[in-house]
């Protein structure tokens, strides 16, 4: 079982997007994966329309394995099930700083479901915090979208910077460029002075910016189910399969 976290410091990125696509492209591809929405939002539940559950505490999602394999939901898709978020996840923080050892909590929680899955992608809110420290110690790999932009660069750096301080691998940390816009020359310079500062954090294909992964909140599937043909389709599934490669490698 691997786990693998959407995640970034930075709010609207395309982290959901990408959660979602990707945990599409796993299941669709025989993997059995399972997808937290970490995320009080609940974008991604939303977005697989499946409703948020009533039954989840924070403290619980840590503390109490049987409430939270029994908030797993299936989704309209083989092979992809859905831990939809709760509002109450705001709590987590609060309960994550009470606890000792609490960066570790959430590779626990995981482990009470590790049998059923291959992969289990998590869906991460925007910033750095006990719940992201959660994350970066459970996850075998972070998925980080970063718009080409300087104000991304700094925000990427600092991502670099805190695992560095913590003492966590970066190899686990595989950025992709999110939103390009191709006509932006600004767009690509910052892709060519990023990819030259991080080669080897940087994936190859990038996500551009389109109207289709937009439309994806009035569609309320994948754009790998909508338009797996467009340009964010075949986007979506050149990036699948270079993460699993990159992970897997
Ligand atoms: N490549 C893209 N092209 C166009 N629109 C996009 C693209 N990626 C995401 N979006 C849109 O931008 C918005 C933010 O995307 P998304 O929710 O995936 O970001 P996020 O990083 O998860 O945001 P948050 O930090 O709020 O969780 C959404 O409305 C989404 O449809
Ligand atoms: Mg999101």
């Amino acid at each position: 079982m691997q786990i693998i976290a959407c995640y970034s410091n930075k709010g609207g990125v395309g982290k959901t997007a990408t959660a979602v696509n990707l945990a599409y492209a796993f299941a669709a591809s025989g993997h059995r994966t399972l997808l937290c929405d970490l995320d009080p939002q609940g974008a991604s539940g939303f977005y697989f329309r499946v409703k948020p559950s009533k039954k989840l505490t924070g403290a619980r999602f840590f503390e109490d394995i049987e409430r939270f394999a029994k908030a797993i939901r299936g989704s309209d898709y083989d092979n992809l099930d859905i831990l939809p978020a709760n509002m109450n996840f705001r709590d987590f923080e609060l309960f994550l700083s009470q606890m000792k050892n609490g960066q570790s909590r959430l590779k626990k929680a995981l482990k009470a479901v590790k049998s059923d899955y291959d992969i289990i992608l998590l869906d991460c809110p925007p910033n750095i915090s006990m719940l992201s420290e959660n994350v970066f110690h459970a996850a075998d790999a972070v998925i980080v979208p970063v718009i080409p932009t300087t104000l991304s660069q700094r925000t990427f750096r600092q991502l670099l910077e805190f695992f560095r301080d913590s003492g966590l691998p970066r190899k686990r940390i595989h950025a992709f460029f999110s939103m390009v816009q191709g006509i932006k020359s600004l767009h690509s310079e910052m892709i060519a002075e990023m990819t030259d500062a991080y080669p080897e954090r940087f994936a190859q294909t990038k996500i551009p910016f389109t109207s289709e992964i937009e439309r994806m909140g009035l569609a309320r599937a994948p754009v790998l189910v909508t338009a797996p043909g467009s340009r964010a389709g075949k986007a979506y599934q050149a990036l699948f399969e270079e993460i699993k490669e990159r992970v897997n490698g």
